[in-house]
Formats: C-alpha cells, structure tokens, sequence
C-alpha cells in the first residue's frame, strides 16, 4: 500500500484528523505555527508523549491555571481536557484558547450537574463551597473557592476551622482531604472513572513481585488504593517526589501518561503503572488521550476548535478562581 492509498484507507475509516500530508514533519510545523502565530501550547501531563514533548509547559492542574494567569501569547492551546481549556478562558477573556478536541470531557466533571448540584447547594446556605477545579464552569460559578489536589489543604486552611465547607465534586479528593485536615467537609458523590478502576488486589501481588518498589497515588483514588500508599499527591508532586527520593522503583497509581516524564526525568529508575481491575487499559484517560499530535496540528493551524463563554458565566466563574491563585500565591505554592 504507498501513503496515498493508505491515507485514503485511513480517511474512508472516519480518521479525518490524519488529513495531512503525511511526509510532513509534523513537530516541526507545530514549532513554526507557535511562533508565527504567537501560540503557547499548554499540556497536562496525561497527554500523549509526543504531545507533552512539543508543549510550552506542562504541569498539573494548579501549574496550567498559573501559567494561563500568565501569559502573553495570543493563542494558547491547551492540550488536556474541557474543564482546563475552560479555565484557561475564564482568566484569558481576550485571548484565543484552542482544545484540539471538544469531546475531551471528563468523568469527574460529568458527575456534578449544574441543576442537581444548585439544589444540593441550596440545602446548604451556611456552607461555603470550595470546588475541585475538575469541574464544569457553570459549577465554578457556583463555588466560593476552588481547588486543585496541589494546593486544597491550603485553600482549606484558609477558611474558618467552625465555617462548614461543602466540597465538590471528587468524594474521594474531598474524603483524603477530610483526613488530613480533621475538617468534616460535606462531600458531593463525584468520582474519575480513571483514578476509580485500579485493582488492589493486582496492586498487592505487585508489591509482593517488586518488594522494594514504592507506592505513589493520585488523591482522586479510592480510600483503599491511598491506604497502600508510600506517597499522595498532584501529579506535579508526584513528579518531583520520584526524582528526590531514593527509591529505584516504583508503582504509580494515576493515569499513565505521568510515566512519560517520570522516566525522562529519572533514567535509572523503573516506573511500573498501577494495574487497572481488569484488562481495559482503563488507566489511560479515553478524555485526555482524545488529543492527537495531528489534532494539534490542526487546531492551531485553523484555529479551531476554539472555547467561547457568556460573559456573565465567565466573570462569576474567575472569582473562584482567582481566590485560589491568590491563596496560592500567599502560601508561596505559585510564583
Ligand atoms: P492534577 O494534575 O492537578 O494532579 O490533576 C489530575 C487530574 O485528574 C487532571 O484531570
Ligand atoms: Fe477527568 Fe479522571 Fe480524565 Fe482527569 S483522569 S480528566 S479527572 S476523567
């Protein structure tokens, strides 16, 4: 088959993204789009390899909303989800944000409904509302403050020990979070279908098959995963917890695109990916591994698809936001 044929046989299976001449060198176009175009491409660290490796920055989710505040390109693409793309409009109202996939949902986001979640809301006039910032922005909106897993005990801290708090919507994040900080924040019932799936039962036979190796989780994984745990944190902390400490290996309980620069980071060491309760490869984020290096491409090469807002929506979903990055700020977690 010579590329022509295969580039037809690829487009009449539904993959339109690969409408690209497939003798372009595609890092290289993304790398001269982003300058003649004064683009910034920001990626999560569950992003693909390839993808992570043309971005401007990664980070997690506390790092991308900094990094958004802070900019000076006229395009930024945010190679992650909907609810990040989002945030990153809500700080950049005059600024062109770019998801190379408007499908590039998330499960957690999903499971706090705007009506259902007001109502809930309602229920609970004293409360203040602090939001995990995998929400929608109409639940933004809606919140006092918002969090991300890198700076929530901080952003609870910082409200009243006898002020109750409602906290929404990841029960796990927000049980861990009860934990740590002694507070009894009412929990709304959310959960990532990613940091949900892993086995620990497959988790112990691996401790028993790798003895030395060390735990590392995700607080959006369940109570029993964490309970096994060597270290809990953001992926960004994650990341730098796997380059100082002494340990040679270790199991990694969050989506596996972390790995990447687990193992460009840390040569020597053996990054082995927390087994999922059955054979579905359901650690992987079907959202965040929506975006493709030809989707990127694309999107900043027509600009589109782009992320738009009603103006009313977009100032009451900042507030929340930027009482984070203040907090954040003040507690010395962002520059
Ligand atoms: P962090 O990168 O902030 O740890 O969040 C993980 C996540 O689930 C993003 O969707
Ligand atoms: Fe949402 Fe979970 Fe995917 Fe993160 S990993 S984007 S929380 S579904």
């Amino acid at each position: 088959m010579n590329i022509a044929e295969a580039k037809a046989n690829l487009l009449s299976k539904g993959f339109l993204d690969v409408d690209i001449d497939l003798h372009v060198d595609l890092f290289q176009e993304i790398e001269q789009l982003k300058k003649h175009k004064n683009a910034i491409i920001l990626a999560h660290y569950y992003q693909e390899p390839d993808i992570q490796d043309i971005a401007d920055y990664i980070g997690d989710s506390l790092g991308l909303a900094k990094q958004a505040s802070q900019t000076d390109a006229a395009i930024i693409l945010f190679a992650g989800v909907h609810f990040m793309a989002e945030t990153a409009k809500i700080l950049n109202p005059d600024k062109k944000v770019l998801l190379p996939d408007l499908k590039a949902g998330c499960s957690l986001a999903d499971s706090a409904p705007t009506e259902l979640f007001k109502q809930f809301k309602a229920k609970h006039p004293d409360h203040v509302v602090i939001s995990y910032i995998n929400c929608t922005a109409e639940i933004k909106a809606l919140s006092d403050i918002i969090c991300t897993s890198g700076n929530a005990e901080k952003i609870i801290e910082s409200v009243p020990g006898n002020t109750p708090i409602l906290f929404a919507p990841d029960r796990n994040l927000g049980a861990y979070l009860n934990k740590k900080t002694g507070r009894n924040m009412l929990l709304w019932n959310g959960a990532c279908q990613v940091h949900e799936i892993f086995s620990v039962e497959k988790i112990t036979r691996l401790k028993i098959r790798h003895p030395e190796a060390k735990l590392l989780a995700h607080p959006e994984c369940e109570e029993s995963v964490l309970a096994m745990a060597d270290f809990i944190g953001s992926t960004t902390q994650l990341l730098k917890y796997s380059h100082t400490d002494s340990a040679q290996s270790y199991i990694v309980a969050t989506e596996t695109g972390i790995l990447h620069q687990m193992q460009k980071d840390n040569p020597g060491k053996a990054f082995i990916p927390a087994p999922p309760n059955n054979n579905c490869a359901c650690n992987d984020c079907p959202y965040m591994k929506l975006n493709t290096l030809e989707k990127v491409y694309n999107t900043l090469l027509y600009e589109l698809p782009e992320i738009t807002m009603e103006e009313d929506l977009r100032i009451a979903a900042k507030k929340p936001l930027d009482r984070m990055l203040a907090i954040s700020k003040a507690a010395g977690l962002i520059g």
